[in-house]
């Protein structure tokens, strides 16, 4: 099984999470073939070769960073030639979430679904029953909150990381439930 996990991450929390998804689905598939790679230096024919794709950003603004969305609009010659329709996808995120109520969290893990399903790949959200659901997951994907409530950075707890981790080891029990 190969596996592109595809981020954009400024102040390194995104990517924490991005290495948390990747050693969870080296722990329950250890012979997975994983690539890790910023969105900006990420081609489109990047995706290609992937059976799964995962994307994470931090929130913006209530959306995807910029970078991804860059990656996103570029891969729309793919969709016209259908060529990721049937792969697997996932969705992480990170952000500050001042106020408690996500930030826009959900929102952003939506607009990756959008383009995802707008391929036609099937989408694997975070079920509820899953390790560490609670704690950094939300039933789109992996979510970490970086941000106290004061609105000021700091980082993401281990229990977030832990349940990034458990979601990566579900993505990739589903992909090999899909495709062996
Ligand atoms: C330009 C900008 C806009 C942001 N907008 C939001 C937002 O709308 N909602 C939110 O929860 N966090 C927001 N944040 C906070 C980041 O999402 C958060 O710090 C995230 O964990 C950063 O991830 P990184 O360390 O991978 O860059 C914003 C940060 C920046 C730099």
């Amino acid at each position: 099984m190969k596996v592109l996990i595809a981020y954009h991450s400024d102040y390194g929390s995104t990517e924490k999470m991005a290495k948390a998804i990747a050693a969870g689905m080296r722990s329950s598939v250890p012979e997975t073939q994983i690539e890790l790679k910023q969105a900006g230096n990420t081609a489109p024919n990047d995706l290609l070769g992937a059976d799964v794709i995962v994307f994470g950003t931090p929130v913006h603004m209530g959306s995807m960073a910029w970078q991804m969305k860059k990656l996103i609009d570029e891969s729309a010659s793919l969709w016209m030639e259908n060529a990721l329709q049937g792969k697997v996808g996932g969705v992480f995120v990170s952000g500050g979430g001042f106020g408690g109520a996500g930030g826009g969290a959900e929102l952003t893990m939506a607009g990756l679904h959008a383009n995802f399903l707008e391929h036609g790949m099937l989408v694997v959200g975070f079920p509820k029953s899953t390790l560490g659901y609670a704690e950094g997951g939300l039933h789109w994907g992996a979510y970490a909150r970086s941000g106290n409530h004061e609105g000021m950075p700091a980082g993401i707890s281990d229990s977030q990381l832990t349940a990034a981790r458990s979601y990566g080891a579900h993505l990739i029990e589903v992909a090999e439930r899909l495709f062996d």
